[in-house]
């Protein structure tokens, strides 16, 4: 199993370039089900996650070609299988993207429930009521969710939860409506830019689709969708990531293919903390002071501040000249890091879905492990500051969703290195 070995003090310099989004990329993936033509995705991230949604659309009768530079070609081949079995589900929960779009274009979609995973509790009744909203009958056979429908018909539904909307819930109702007759309406839609992202997508390939962006989307069928050529936008969290990389080594670096607008929640608590995040020209600066000041954070959907930016802030406010406060409004047990970064020196507190930071002066490294994708980037951040080695295993998590990250660290000076071995 390869494992992270940080040497911890170097400050980071220089510039990178920010990947395509794997939560846009995704579910757009998924939407070439519903297209009759060709789909080609520019600025793909090369990722564990792509490579197992492209597996799973390639057993549902889709073909893909990579091309260099990040570009995938997508062609629908074959309408036969609608099972996204529970081999696949389990590797990778954005797996359950491909119910809506069974459903609407093959009539009938069975995938497995993703069951539990490290962040806490990820259910998907909202999409099924969503999606039963639209006229589909469920059904629960095996630990497999089969939908059927002959025709969709469009209707107006709410898509909340007692954490807030959902994103693939989102996605997933939103892909099944436009092929449904007439008009849906969403209430309580995610307004997150990867929902924006694949409603362009959907649109671009002859959906109908107004609002997305905003709480509620309205879709009016259409017959059917072509392909086209689409460019994914650039991941704000792999951007805030290298933002705070910035800031917790007290370096300087510039993030091209950045965003800002998609993370004014987090630019408004860092520069609290004292970051400096800067627009000039078409990159984005991070430089940081000294002194770390301390903020109150709670996680909450888009625009509010990113749950995926959570443990990554928490490595930060780690440093800071006091106590901050961290609350979870997302997913409650997200803290598989605290127990990580406690080993590190860091001084923590959790009291249900709260963690009180006290500042430390300083980290020391340790071998840690990696639990899920965004706590095992809080690690490597951590132990890019930490004094002395820190060795972060099983980062197989973290190639989920960041590519090639430990060259990039290399390119702006940091101390990181790939090796193989056991977990320590
Ligand atoms: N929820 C329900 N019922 C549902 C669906 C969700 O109660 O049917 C709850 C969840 O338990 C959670 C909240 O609603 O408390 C939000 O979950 P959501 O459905 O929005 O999450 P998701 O769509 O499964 C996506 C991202 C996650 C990200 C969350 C929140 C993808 C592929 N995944 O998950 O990304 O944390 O939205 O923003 O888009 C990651 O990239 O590391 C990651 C976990």
């Amino acid at each position: 199993m390869d494992y992270f070995r940080i040497n911890g003090g170097k400050r980071l310099r220089g510039t990178v370039e920010i990947s395509g989004a794997k939560n846009a990329a995704l579910p757009i993936m998924a939407a070439s089900i519903l297209c009759e033509g060709e789909v080609v995705l520019r600025n793909v991230p090369d990722l564990i996650d792509i490579r197992s949604m492209e597996k799973l659309l390639n057993k549902l009768g889709v073909s893909s070609v990579h091309e260099p530079g990040g570009t995938l070609r997508l062609k629908v081949q074959d309408e036969m299988n609608c099972h996204a079995d529970y081999d696949l589900v389990r590797q990778m929960r954005a797996s359950v993207c491909v119910m809506g779009p069974l459903l609407s274009k093959r009539g009938r979609s069975q995938v497995s429930l993703p069951g539990g995973c490290a962040i806490g509790d990820r259910p998907v009744n909202l999409h099924i009521l969503g999606l039963q909203a639209l006229g589909a009958e469920a059904e629960l056979i095996n630990g497999d969710i089969l939908l059927k429908a002959k025709r969709l018909t469009g209707s107006e539904l709410f898509l909340g939860g007692p954490f807030g909307s959902t994103v693939t819930g989102t996605a997933n109702v939103m892909m099944a409506a436009v092929l449904a007759e007439g008009r849906t309406v969403i209430e309580a839609a995610a307004c997150e830019p990867e929902v924006a992202d694949l409603a362009n997508f959907l649109n671009a390939c002859g959906a109908r689709i107004t609002g997305h962006g905003s709480p509620r989307i309205t879709i009016d069928g259409v017959k059917k969708l072509t392909g086209c050529e689409y460019t994914i936008i650039p991941d704000r969290i792999e951007a805030g990531t290298f933002i705070i990389a910035g800031a917790i080594t007290n370096g300087e670096i510039r993030l091209r293919n950045c965003r800002l607008e998609h993370l004014l929640a987090m630019v408004d608590r860092l520069r609290l903390i004292g970051v400096n995040v800067e627009r000039e020209g078409d990159e984005v600066v991070v430089s940081s002071t000294r002194r770390l000041e301390p903020v109150d954070i709670t996680t909450q959907p888009y625009p509010g501040f990113p749950t995926d930016l959570q443990a990554q802030t928490m490595a930060l406010l780690c440093l800071a000249d006091g106590n901050s406060i961290i609350t979870e409004k997302i997913y409650p047990d997200r803290f598989m890091h605290v127990g990580e970064l406690s080993r590190l020196g860091a001084k923590l507190r959790k009291e249900g879905p709260t963690v009180i930071i006290q500042g430390v002066k300083r980290l020391v490294g340790a071998p840690v492990m990696a639990s899920d994708l965004r706590a095992s980037a809080a690690l490597v951040l951590a132990g890019l500051v930490a004094k002395g080695e820190t060795r972060v295993n099983r980062v197989y998590h973290i190639d989920r969703g960041y590519e090639k990250v430990e060259r990039r660290l290399q390119a702006l000076g940091a101390d990181i290195e790939r090796r193989s071995g056991e977990d320590e």
